[in-house]
This record gives C-alpha cells, structure tokens and sequence, in this order.
C-alpha cells in the first residue's frame, strides 16, 4: 500500500488541524480533577471544538455497522482507548485519564491524546505516565526521512520494556490526513530496519499504548472501550508528526 506525502496546500491544512486539536487538549486537560464525570469532559471537549468552527473526527466513527457515540475518547485506569464518556463515571482521586481529541477541519484530521493524573496518584504510577511520554518523544525522534517504521516501533517497545511495562498489541499509530487512518500503520512493538521507508511529507499519529501489567486487552460491552485482560492500569500519548529534511516536527502544539 502506498504512503500519502502530503502536498503544500495539505500540510498547511494539517497544520491548522493539528494546531486545533492540541488547543483544545490542552485546555480540556484544565477540567480534570476529582469529582468531575467522564461525561462532563466529552460536553466539555464538544464545546471546544465547536468553538474553533472544527469538528469531531470521533462523532459517527463508523466500525462495521457501529457508530462512535461521542466526541473525544475518555478512558481511566485500566482502560487502554475509545472510552466514551458516562454521566455516571466520576473521576477519582488516584486516578489515571487518557483524553484522546481528534479533529476534522477544512477536511484535515488532526489526532492527539495525553495522560494526565486525578488529583494525586502513586509513584507506580506516575512512572507509567512518565515512560509512557518518553516512549512517544523517542519514537517521534525516529521519524527521520530514510528511515524506517519499524525504528519508530523497536524503539518505542525497548524503551518501555526496560521498564517492566508491555505495549499494546492490538492497537496501533497511524498515518492521518483526509482520513483519520491511513497507511502506513504504525505499531509500538517491531524490528528496526523493517517496515515502510520514511519519506518527507507524511504524516504520522505516534501513539504508544502502554500497560503496567500484561499487553494482552479485550473489548468491554459497550462496544468501543478497550481495557486491559488483567486490569493493570493502561497510559496512553499520541502526537500528529510532519516528517521532514529536517528531522521530524510535532504538528499537535497548542498555539
Ligand atoms: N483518536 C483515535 C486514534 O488515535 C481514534 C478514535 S476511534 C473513535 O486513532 F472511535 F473514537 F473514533
Ligand atoms: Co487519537
Ligand atoms: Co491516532
């Protein structure tokens, strides 16, 4: 399967895309302390979007005949991705949240998710956190024209098992552009020198998943949410990346 290299014209959309993904990531992440429900942060995302005139990429999301019920992915503790918010899920002290926002704006998706604590939370896992979003900044530094995928997946997956941690199999990153998934797919477990060559132009979703316990997940009832076999807790960063001449560039900083 071919690669998309973005044109001029589509950078600079994704440029604006990614730009308001961020924004609204960062100042969604202001909400998050305990008492609020998961829920109140998806109403809360909704409004931000529509405040920057984008849309949500997650709204509709069609799998099979299925179709993603609300507008960010909002997944605690042992969830790993695509929670969905619920009135009846408050927020803890000690708890871990994902908030991954994925935005559609003059039909450019821009894709981001961070990881961020509840109030306070154990050394355990503050250290799931932190190795989580130092895996994503050293896969991001592999995204070099020349070289390959599977750069960008060894190095994620040794980072986070020299910590005792295992990556998510069932779930990877993500090229993005005029579609939220597009080749190439960038898992965060692999072999460096393997995998699809890096050229300038494209644009990548990086984005470890990463359990404290076993890397095995399943999906719950509802559908959509993904969670951990074991129940260990799950973190979860993911930044939309230029590849270019120049080494690579993080598309989603807030501006
Ligand atoms: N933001 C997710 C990703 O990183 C995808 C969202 S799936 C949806 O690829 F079902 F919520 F839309
Ligand atoms: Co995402
Ligand atoms: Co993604």
């Amino acid at each position: 399967m071919s690669i998309p290299e973005k044109t001029p014209e589509g950078i600079a959309h994704m440029r604006e895309s990614c730009a308001i993904a961020a924004t609204v990531l960062a100042k969604l992440k202001e909400h998050v302390s305990p008492g609020i429900t998961t829920y109140d942060l998806d109403q809360i995302a909704k409004g931000l979007i529509a405040s920057y005139g984008a849309r949500s990429a997650d709204y509709g999301y069609q799998i099979g005949s299925r179709r993603f019920p609300a507008y960010i992915c909002v997944s605690v503790n042992e969830e790993v991705v695509h929670g969905i918010g619920n009135l009846r899920r408050i927020l803890r002290d000690g708890d871990i949240v994902s908030l991954d926002v994925t935005v559609e704006y003059n039909g450019y998706i821009g894709d981001n998710a961070i990881t961020v604590p509840v109030g306070r939370i154990t050394p355990a896992l503050q250290q799931l956190l932190q190795v989580t979003e130092r895996a994503l900044q050293l896969g991001i530094e592999q995204a070099r024209v020349n070289n390959r995928i599977g750069d960008i997946s060894a190095t994620i997956q040794e980072h986070v098992e020299s910590h005792g941690f295992s990556v998510v199999r069932d779930l990877v990153g993500h090229g993005v552009g005029q579609s939220m998934h597009e080749p190439p797919e960038i898992p965060n477990f692999g072999r460096r020198g393997t995998g699809p060559k890096i050229r300038p132009g494209m644009t990548l979703a990086i984005e470890p998943m990463v359990n404290a316990g076993g890397y095995r997940t399943k999906t719950l009832a509802d559908g959509w949410t993904v969670a951990t076999t074991d129940g260990s807790h799950s973190a979860h960063f993911e930044h939309t990346v230029l590849t270019t001449d120049r080494g690579p560039e993080i598309l989603t900083l807030p501006r």
